[in-house]
């Protein structure tokens, strides 16, 4: 046979196995919604690129956007309706400069809109690359107009010099916390605050080694601290590991915290961060050797509760090819304890000139190393950083970096998915029916799509994957507005607007609840799937089962009539209404399988070559499982005859396969060669261990029982373990996590040593 067909075969297969096998639940998004205008409200100019910076003015009802060279405000309710806006372009001059000193780069010699903060309510501070020459100014917002106030300022260390390196920022309480470079080839990074005095960090590969920054949040832990703590500022990057004993550089990821009361030291440390700590954060998916990479985080807080509660939502990427990313989710009070209570890395040289880093178990000087200043330093006279002595503020000058990784909420990810890679993340919270609340995930992908996730007990389960953009564009900032309900997505060629939930894509009632949409249920008196939000009367939704038997009998389908001539060929259309679902077709009753001439396809059941034994009532059945049982509905029905009375109304397809002898037997070889090259990747996914991947999203190990509500004291119990080797990844018990416990153990001081011990037995 060909080869070059066996190859196309080969290769056109995986998707399709992914797809066709027992799709597990959880892994593959149930619903998966291909681009249509509908999707979202959309806005784009003409000529116009790069929408990547956002700015949500809630109080204002506006979306400012920021992107090559413009600044929009759009109606935060209707983003497609512009209200104003405003260009900020280089000068010709400014260009040419730019242009000479980098060559071939005259796209990047443009104002890149990179930084859009809120200073007083009708103002905002921007920034732009500004051709590598980095400014900011004012913007004004008065009667519907933006207005550039041309006030401009250096944004050397505020604003990235180079539009296609990633920063991060936040206004704190009017000061700009900015992490980018300060030079224009992109070295130098700095991690500072623009006012009241301007700090920054060391250049010390120590400190960032050419770190890419991903995000910053603040965190108010002042707020009812018996301790008198200060707030801080944490910033989310990855950067080359200098812990690491490997041959070539390892990438890991950092969280990195600032206190905002910080003024710098003395004489050591002067006009630097005193209270700059960092710590490696882990999000170990199974199986991969080289820890993963982070790319977005998001803070999420529960407002009736304190601080310590909250979550971060953090998404991975492999850093060798592979098409597995990852979500995990941190603990703020776990990532806070680390800081304040975890040992140090120090590094001690080896022979002459080896650097290694190791745990420092010496003595920490007092007030320890990068604390904020609190009421014990306060006690001693030290009311700010100017204070603190030498030996503290040499100490975390040299050590900056924690010995203790931070571990995600029960020590692995939330979810794990083969596919395109998580660019952005975003999670908001909404009570169900049953009054339970969920914690739904909204990630962008490297393809332009968002995917809709919750994990319930545990379980991880995908409701639906939504293609926002026509072309598959990487989501390069995604925004979430708690006052619209909206969440707002930018890439390189446009920004589109999206609801939580569009709960009318289900169209019955078992569709309806079989999508675990937490936002959505069936109103029986309606008959439509709606926002629960929308209606006060009783609906249908088992989020947490997918019990679907409490819905009403589904209205009988249409059955139109088909006709075919004898030896003919007909595709019978039976869409499956989810990736989750398994079609079966009956004729007069009884279940078909699947002969030569009757090819089940994906969408659809195709009869080749029809002889009069076709004839008959035709019915696609969809049967999809779901935790409370399996539920199977009618999606289409035919009546197909076979004859001469038919004039053409069924589809005839693939004229040549009508040849009797030669083409039908060369079906078969293509249909054996199918088969061998699906064994062959099935062999080869259980030898690669891909296969057992995907039940463990569906299948819930002891463990994940208790995440399930993500509640933060679990982790806690678990945050100042052992560091873990950076490379492989091995899992700690419930036990081993109990005996590093601090608070809740009565030995709090247990050494490695007792511990590799108890480990033996
Ligand atoms: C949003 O605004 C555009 C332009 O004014 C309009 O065509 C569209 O119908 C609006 N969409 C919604 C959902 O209101
Ligand atoms: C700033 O400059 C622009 C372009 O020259 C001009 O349109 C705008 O009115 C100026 N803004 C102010 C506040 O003067
Ligand atoms: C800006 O958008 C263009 C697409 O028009 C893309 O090729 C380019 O890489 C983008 N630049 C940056 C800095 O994102
Ligand atoms: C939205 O979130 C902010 C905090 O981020 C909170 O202060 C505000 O009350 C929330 N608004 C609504 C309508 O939930």
């Amino acid at each position: 046979m060909r080869l070059p067909l066996l190859l196309v075969i080969c290769w056109l297969l995986p998707p399709a196995t992914m797809l066709e096998e027992d799709s597990p639940l959880g892994c593959v998004p149930r619903r998966s919604v291909t681009y249509h205008g509908d999707n979202a409200n959309l806005f784009r100019e003409e000529g116009v690129f790069n929408y990547s910076t956002m700015l949500l003015r809630e109080d204002v009802g506006l979306l400012m956007l920021g992107a090559r060279e413009a600044v929009y405000a759009l109606d935060l309710n209707n983003i497609s309706k512009k209200v104003s806006s405003v260009k900020w372009e280089v000068t010709q001059q400014q260009e040419k400069k730019c242009g000479i000193k980098r060559d071939n780069l005259k796209m990047e010699c443009k104002n890149y809109i990179r930084i859009l903060h809120k200073v007083e309510d009708d103002k905002m501070y921007v920034c732009g690359t500004n051709a590598f020459d980095p400014e900011c100014d004012y913007m004004s917002y008065k009667d519907g107009k933006l207005t550039l106030e041309n006030k401009t300022e250096d944004g050397k260390g505020k604003c990235p010099f180079d539009p296609h390196q990633r920063y991060a920022s936040l206004m704190f309480e009017k000061n700009l916390y900015s992490a980018t470079s300060t030079n224009f080839l992109g070295l130098e990074p700095v991690l500072t605050r623009s006012t009241p005095v301007t700090i920054r960090s060391e250049f010390k590969t120590s400190w960032l080694h050419e770190p890419t920054f991903v995000s910053m949040a603040d965190m108010p832990e002042s707020e009812t601290s018996a301790e008198g703590d200060d707030d801080k500022v944490y910033l989310f990057f990855r950067e080359i590991a200098v812990e690491c004993d490997c041959y070539n550089r390892l990438v890991v990821s950092r969280v990195a915290r600032v206190c905002k009361g910080d003024l710098g030291g003395q004489r050591t440390l002067q006009k630097k961060w005193t209270s700059f700590m960092k710590a490696r954060m882990d999000c170990p998916v199974l199986e991969s050797q080289l820890p993963y990479i982070i790319q977005d985080a998001y803070r999420w807080c529960d407002p009736q509760q304190s601080w310590k509660e909250c979550l971060f939502y953090a998404v991975f990427t492999p850093q060798k090819t592979s098409d597995l990313s990852a979500v995990c989710a941190y603990c703020a009070s776990d990532i806070s304890r680390v800081f304040a209570e975890g040992k140090y890395k120090t590094p001690v040289t080896i022979g002459t000139s080896v650097v290694k880093w190791v745990m420092y178990s010496g003595d920490v000087p007092v007030p320890r190393p990068g604390a904020c200043i609190n009421n014990e330093a306060r006690n001693a006279g030290i009311a700010d950083t100017l204070d603190l002595p030498d030996p503290t503020l040499q100490f975390i000058k040299l050590r900056p970096l924690m010995d203790q990784a931070i571990q995600p909420v029960g020590q692995k990810p939330l979810l794990v998915r083969r596919g395109a890679a998580f660019s952005r993340i975003v999670v908001t919270q909404v009570q169900a029916a049953d009054g339970k609340k969920h914690n739904v995930m909204f990630i962008g992908t490297e393809e332009g799509t968002i995917l809709k996730a919750v994990n319930y007990n545990g379980e991880m389960f995908i409701i639906e994957e939504v293609q926002l953009f026509q072309a598959p564009e990487p989501i390069k900032i995604l925004k979430f507005s708690n006052v619209t309900g909206q969440l707002y997505a930018g890439s390189d060629y446009g920004v589109a607007q999206m609801p939580l939930a569009t709960c009318e894509r289900s169209s019955s009632c078992m569709s309806c609840v079989l999508a675990r949409d937490p936002y959505c249920g069936w109103d029986k008196a309606v008959g439509k799937c709606v926002r629960l939000s929308s209606s006060q009367r009783e609906i249908i939704q088992s989020v947490m089962e997918g019990d679907a038997s409490f819905c009403p009998k589904a209205d009988p389908v249409k059955r139109p009539n088909e006709s075919i001539w004898p030896g003919g060929n007909l595709k019978l259309h039976c869409p499956s209404p989810s990736n989750l679902a398994k079609t079966t077709w009956e004729r007069d009753g009884a279940a078909l399988t699947a002969v030569p001439h009757l090819q089940f396809l994906r969408d659809g059941l195709l009869i080749l070559n029809a002889s009069h034994s076709d004839a008959g009532r035709y019915r696609c059945l969809s049967v999809e499982h779901s935790k409370s049982g399996t539920f199977t509905t009618t999606v289409a029905e035919y009546q197909v005859s076979i004859g001469p009375t038919g004039s053409g109304k069924g589809s005839f397809i693939l004229p040549e396969a009508r040849r009797d002898g030669p083409s039908v037997t060369g079906l078969q070889v293509v249909i054996g060669l199918l088969v061998v090259c699906l064994l062959a990747l099935l062999t080869w996914n259980f030898y690669k261990g891909h296969l057992p991947l995907p039940w463990n999203c569906r299948k819930k190990s002891e463990q994940s029982q208790e995440q399930g509500d993500l509640k933060c004291g679990d982790a806690q119990r678990s945050a100042l373990t052992e560091d873990k080797p950076l490379v492989s990844v091995t899992s700690i018990t419930r036990e081993e996590a109990a005996l590093y416990a601090p608070d809740e153990n009565d030995h709090p001081n247990v050494n490695l040593p007792s511990l590799q011990f108890i480990d033996d037995e």
